[in-house]
């Protein structure tokens, strides 16, 4: 799809982050919107800033509606792409964007978590996916857009919740497309694979209390220590996204970090594990020793 202007798209995590910077970006473009997120309030001020973006045309005002969902939930999914072709009366695509993040070891993790972020990051893309489909083929220009990250093709100690999810939804995107591909359909798909991107991601992200001692200090020190890693903007990712769809890209990679760790993981495609072990426990040196100046200094100022 080379342009978006008139087009229709549905964007699942809108209220914030990428999903924000996709619809004011589309916005700019003429591109009408249906927005859904958990967080109502955050959702209609994604409304908001998207209509304010909006190319002002005479008589023909972007259309933007939105809708409050779970997008784990697999009948709201499908009752908000049926609202979707009945309010704009056609969709050309679909960014399957909503994600949470969970950060927890494998033996401490509460099944609750896991479902909660399989639930999340993995069905909600299915059905996201699922729902759409049939519109965006009705529609005769359609683009599938789902959400993986770099840690959908690099693992990382703690993250095993959040890795299994975003491995599956690459590999789920990846066959996706080739079924498309044989179609012919005038659908494709897209995996996107972003670095480190500032956004509320990390703050809003579930630490599990087994992680305290084991790879970091404290609940806010892991969240504020990980955010150092998000080196990207969300516009430049939503930027990098768009160009990624024009180009009708199978793979988009975000930000040096997501290339630097593909390249890693295809030049050592098992050994990589042992620099990241590495890193990981000269991180936790240092989170460890942070603290224990920290205590020590509020000891003195006690004294
Ligand atoms: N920020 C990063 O560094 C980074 C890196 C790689 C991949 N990603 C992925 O990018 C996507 C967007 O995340 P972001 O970084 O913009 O985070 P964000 O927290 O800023 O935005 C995520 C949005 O999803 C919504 N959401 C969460 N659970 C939901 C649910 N069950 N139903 C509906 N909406 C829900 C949240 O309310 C929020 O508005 C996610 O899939 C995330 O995993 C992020």
């Amino acid at each position: 799809m080379k342009n978006f202007t008139d087009r229709v798209a549905a964007i699942t995590g809108a209220g914030s982050g990428m999903g924000r910077s996709l619809a004011i970006a589309l916005a700019r473009e003429g591109c009408h919107l249906s927005l859904a997120d958990r967080n109502a309030t955050s959702l209609a001020e994604t409304a908001q800033l998207a209509q304010a973006a909006a190319p002002q045309v005479v008589g023909a005002p972007l259309r933007i509606t939105t809708r409050a969902l779970d997008v784990s939930d697999r009948a709201a999914m499908f009752d908000w792409a049926a609202e979707t072709v009945a309010q704009h009366h056609r969709v050309n695509l679909v960014f399957n964007n909503a994600g949470v993040a969970l950060s927890s070891t494998i033996e401490g993790m509460e099944y609750s978590d896991l479902e909660w972020i399989v639930g999340v990051n993995f069905w909600g893309v299915v059905h996201g996916t699922k729902a759409f489909l049939p519109h965006l083929k009705a529609s005769g220009a359609g683009h599938i857009v789902n959400t993986s990250s770099l840690f959908g093709i690099f693992a990382q100690p703690g993250m095993s919740g959040y890795n299994a999810t975003k491995f599956a939804v690459r590999g789920f995107t990846e066959s996706l497309r080739q079924e498309l591909d044989l179609m012919n359909c005038g659908v494709s798909a897209t995996s996107v694979h972003p670095g480190g991107i500032q956004t509320g991601i990390a703050q809003s992200g579930r630490i599990s209390k087994n992680m305290i001692g084991f790879m970091i200090e404290s609940e806010q020190q892991g969240k504020d220590d990980f955010e150092k890693f998000f080196i990207t903007t969300a516009d430049e990712a939503a930027r990098v996204i768009l160009d990624g769809v024009r180009k009708n890209k199978r793979r988009v990679l975000i930000g040096r970090d997501a290339k630097a760790g593909d390249w890693l993981a295809r030049i050592l495609p098992s050994a990589y594990q042992v620099l990241v072990v590495m890193q990981t426990r000269r991180m936790a040196r240092i989170a460890h020793k942070r603290a224990l100046a920290r205590d020590a200094a509020a000891t003195s100022r006690r004294a």
